[in-house]
């Protein structure tokens, strides 16, 4: 099993990033936004905030308040892979707790924390919920990686954690 490593990114590293966008505030949420990228778990460590805030001249608070604000920025670490599962009304009603738990027993039987997040203790997948992905037509909606899927079933979702979680093994088979 790959353990990637959870350490926060250099201050080299991002420097790299801050150095691209010399402008005031309104940059931080670009720079976040590159920051959880290079990330390899795709998240935003304190640590990380704490040095933005510094280079930038804003309180700590600030930068943090960006970070939460908006819910495409993570505060731990994220899975390789993200598999979003939409708990709205119109999905909830079409399966989607049926998917919840059809992932989770793909990625080896895993609880969701109080929040509807599991991360695989390999951090290769992560499944969330989330709030609606405005496509309630489509119900029940799905995102995996970058990609929406509607009307999706249990059995075709299943299939498509299974080969993501295959293909990191043939990966890492490959690698080792
Ligand atoms: S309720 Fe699921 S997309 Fe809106």
């Amino acid at each position: 099993m790959i353990q990637v490593e959870n350490t926060p990114l250099t201050p080299e590293q991002v420097d790299e990033v801050i150095d691209r966008f010399p402008g005031e505030t309104g940059d931080v949420l670009s720079i976040l936004e590159e920051l959880q990228e290079k990330h390899p778990l795709k998240y935003l460590p304190r640590e990380t905030l704490e040095y933005v805030a510094d280079r930038k001249g804003l309180s700590p608070s600030r930068v943090y308040s960006v970070a939460t604000f908006y819910s495409f920025f993570n505060l731990e670490p994220q899975g390789r892979h993200s598999v979003m599962i939409c708990r709205g009304t119109a999905c909830h009603t079409r399966g989607s707790n049926l998917l919840m738990s059809g992932v989770l027993a793909e990625a080896g039987g895993g609880a969701p924390d109080e929040d509807g997040s599991y991360t695989t203790p390999d951090h290769q997948l992560t499944v969330r919920t989330v709030a609606c992905f405005g496509q309630c037509a489509l119900a029940p909606v799905v995102g995996v990686n970058h990609e929406i899927y509607g009307r999706i079933s249990d059995m075709k979702l299943r299939r498509i954690v299974r080969e993501l979680i295959q293909k990191e093994k043939q990966h890492e088979d490959s690698t080792s």
